[in-house]
């Protein structure tokens, strides 16, 4: 499959890049560039990752991802290696895609990025652009600048620049994503780096808006905590909907309808997830704090997501009465559907609650068993299934915790048949209330 056949490839001028982080931006971002026909190293010191990928084993499932990387790696487009000294050498524009992982405190721990900027500083040998890819809080692009400063030597002195390129991309679509984006951010200090990345960007059909550094990596905050807004915003209106019998469903189409709301992000459910949304917002609230502003908005979306999952299971239990002994099943585990990351998923918080209930839980996901199984080692009363009904037999209530495509094909009447008792918990709202209803079930919705 080829992303680039609208592109005249002749008109790509090639360029030497260095992506540092083969994580889920990095690698995404390194089999996008190289696809397009630019020379690509990416750079892990996690040397177990090369060499898997060496091998081309893929860490983390992503669609098109694997045929992107094999296909560019066979032309010799895209390298892997352990070596952030070859990749600085060898690269004119050098990405930071390395993790930002967060703090007891909420801050965004930036060590990674630091060790990154020393190691740039110490094999600088030509002009670089740097280019922050990775989210991080509002100024890091001035600590980077710094930072190299500091720590090139005293004699070095090569010219280079910093730019803030924020990314967008979801998990699961993140290499439609990279071809297909609504908009691409630059924040630069020199027209010689916005030339650099704008020419970079030139195949791509999109806005490109150009800002200073600073605005740039404050877009990304602004854009990832105004979407957990809305996901806030809504499950909010689904707990006044199920005090007031009213469909939040209706409420969220209705009010999609407005172009100024807009239908996207209002889906009800257990919360949101994933390694962007909980630890972005987490650093936001730090940051503007430390700025000398309490978000305090901020903080009630995080506390209303906190509060869905505890308000799921509560709802189940109004009907079980008792959860110790109960057999729960759980269908979805990944934060979303299409991906196997499982980091900071809701499933988590809501399978723990049921174990601390003594309920004894049967999980099943189409992709994540491998990491269900990591993270629940040694862990009593969880079983894991081979399959969707396998995972429902003897169950008293099923949960669906991420709609996956298949769970829209199960065969409801034999899953009433294999049901101990035929309870659905639908924590995305994706089923048809009304049919389940006929069929015999008893359905729990969020505000429906
Ligand atoms: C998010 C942003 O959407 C991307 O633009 C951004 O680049 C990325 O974070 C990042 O900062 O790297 P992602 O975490 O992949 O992308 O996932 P989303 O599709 O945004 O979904 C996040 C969570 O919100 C999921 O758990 C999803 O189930 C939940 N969600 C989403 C809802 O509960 N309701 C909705 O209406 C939409």
């Amino acid at each position: 499959m080829s992303f680039i056949n609208d592109f005249n490839t002749e008109k790509i001028r090639k360029k030497n890049i260095c992506i540092v982080g083969a994580g889920h931006v990095g690698l995404v971002t390194a089999a996008c560039f190289s696809h397009m026909g630019h020379k690509v190293i990416c750079v892990d010191n996690d040397k177990k990752k090369i060499a898997s990928l060496n091998k081309l084993k893929i860490p983390f499932y992503e669609p098109e991802l694997e045929s992107l990387v094999k296909d560019s790696y066979k032309k010799k487009n895209l390298i892997f290696s352990s070596s952030l000294r070859e990749g600085v050498k060898k690269s004119e524009i050098i990405f930071i895609a390395v993790g930002t992982p967060p703090q007891p405190d909420g801050s965004a721990d930036l060590t990674s990025i630091e060790k990154v900027a020393i190691d740039i500083a110490k094999n600088i040998n030509s002009y670089k652009l740097i280019v922050e890819k990775s989210t991080v809080p509002v100024q890091t692009g001035q600590k980077i600048k710094e930072t190299i400063n500091r720590y090139r030597a005293k004699c070095n002195r090569i010219n280079f620049d910093i730019a803030s390129n924020p990314e967008f991309l979801r998990e699961g679509k993140a290499v439609n994503d990279f071809f297909f984006p609504e908009r691409i951010v630059i924040g630069v200090e020199t027209p010689r780096a916005e030339k650099i990345l704008k020419e970079l960007y030139m195949p791509i059909k999109t806005h490109i808006i150009v800002t200073d550094i600073s605005t740039a990596e404050l877009i990304k905050h602004a854009c990832n905590s105004f979407l957990a807004m809305k996901i806030s915003f809504i499950n909010a209106i689904a707990r006044i909907c199920d005090l007031t019998g009213a469909d939040v469903k209706k409420v969220a189409e209705a009010m999609g309808m407005d172009s100024r709301i807009g239908k996207k992000f209002l889906n009800a459910g257990v919360g949101y997830g994933g390694f962007c949304f909980p630890k972005d917002l987490e650093a936001f609230i730090y940051i503007a704090r430390k700025l000398g502003y309490e978000f305090e908005l901020l903080k009630a979306v995080k506390e209303i997501n906190e509060s869905q999952k505890t308000y799921f299971v509560e709802k189940i239990k109004r009907h079980l009465w008792i959860l110790k002994g109960k057999n729960i099943g759980i269908l979805g585990l990944s934060f979303k559907p299409n991906t196997d990351d499982m980091r900071f998923a809701p499933s988590i918080d809501i399978i723990d609650l049921f174990l601390q209930e003594r309920a004894t839980v049967s999980v099943y996901d189409p992709y994540a068993m491998k990491e269900a199984q990591r993270l629940f080692k040694g862990k009593k009363n969880i079983l894991f299934g081979k399959d969707i009904y396998n995972t429902a037999k003897n169950c008293d209530c099923l949960c669906f915790l991420t709609e996956w495509e298949e769970f829209l094909e199960i065969n409801f009447k034999r899953m009433k048949r294999i049901m101990r008792y035929p309870l659905i918990a639908d924590g995305r709202n994706m089923f048809n209330k009304d049919l389940l209803e006929k069929e015999g079930f008893t359905y729990i919705g969020i505000g429906r």
